[in-house]
């Protein structure tokens, strides 16, 4: 059973994109899927051409004690199940005020879990309740790095989050994969970032990575994945490479204390603004 958060405070990095795809690679290679879209804006939704559900068949079910989870219909798509988001999230987080409001969804998917090999969360552009519900509730998390200045300070930022998440509120927080996401080999700034990042991540970058491809941003826009759009494009080949490894880096839960240039902690290495770099 694998249970993944899909997470980047920075917006537009590839999140939904990458929860898709990852998604859809797993679905392909046999795994029962369920994501769950924990974006109150409902982008992962809308671009599948999901419509919002009642909010009893939403993600709103998780959190709302009045509705019961086990009664949520997944919606059937290509390759995956989903529970879309609803727009009723925004306003429900007010109610969500408590210390222990973070872990809803870790205690109401042990519902769902009996149906599925994976469970896999997309989250907004924020640290909100929903997305460190996600976080709370997953063994593994994927970072989705756009090797551009703020894509990786929120890359950073993120995976700060998640230490914190793993010291004090999950310790079955087992992997953390970055991924970069919307690679161009021709921007000398992507291959500055992404050099930045591995030194100082070092094992926690994955060697996959996923190029700019017009098939993902057409796929996008036709409601579809560019498995169903089409297979031997290279963002179909790069998201199922990056599944292969992830699945690797899963099955090695590799996420242990490591020497500084690979625990996130290394000082040698100068801060994003000092790379700064005409592309
Ligand atoms: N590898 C890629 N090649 C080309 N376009 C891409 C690629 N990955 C994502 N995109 C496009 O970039 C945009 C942002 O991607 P996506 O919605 O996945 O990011 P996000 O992190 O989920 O954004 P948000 O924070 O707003 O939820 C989308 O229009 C998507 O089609
Ligand atoms: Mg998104």
């Amino acid at each position: 059973m694998i249970v993944l958060s899909v997470c980047n405070h920075k917006g537009g990095t590839g999140k939904t994109t990458s929860v898709i795809h990852i998604a859809s690679a797993l679905g392909l290679s046999g795994r029962r899927v369920l994501v769950l879209d924990l974006d109150p804006q409902g982008f992962l939704s809308r671009t599948l051409d999901v419509d919002e559900p009642p909010p009893e068949e939403s993600v709103l079910a998780l959190f709302d004690p009045n509705l019961d989870p086990r009664r949520i219909q997944a919606r059937e798509l290509s390759g995956f199940d989903l529970i879309p988001s609803t727009s009723r999230l925004t306003k429900f987080m007010r109610s969500l005020n408590k210390p222990t409001d973070v872990l809803w969804v870790r205690e109401t998917i042990e519902a769902l879990k009996p149906n599925y090999d994976a469970i896999m969360f997309d989250t907004a552009a924020a640290v909100t309740v929903y997305s460190l519900n996600a976080l709370v509730a997953s063994q593994h998390v994927v970072i989705p790095v756009l090797p551009e200045y703020q894509g990786v300070v929120g890359a950073e930022q993120t995976f700060q989050t998640t230490s914190l998440v793993r010291d004090r509120l999950n310790p079955n927080l087992q992997t953390r994969s970055m991924l970069f996401t919307q690679v161009d080999a021709r921007k000398r700034i992507h291959q500055t970032y992404q050099q930045y990042i591995r030194r100082k991540y070092g094992n926690y970058a994955m060697e996959s990575v996923v190029r700019t491809s017009t098939s993902l941003a057409e796929a996008h826009d036709n409601g579809t994945t560019v498995f169903d759009h089409d297979p031997t494009t290279r963002g179909a080949r790069d998201y199922a490479n990056a599944t292969d490894e992830l699945l690797r880096r899963i099955e090695k839960g590799f996420d242990v204390p490591g020497p500084p240039e690979t625990s996130g902690d290394a000082t040698d290495v100068p801060e994003p603004s000092e790379l700064k770099v005409s592309s």
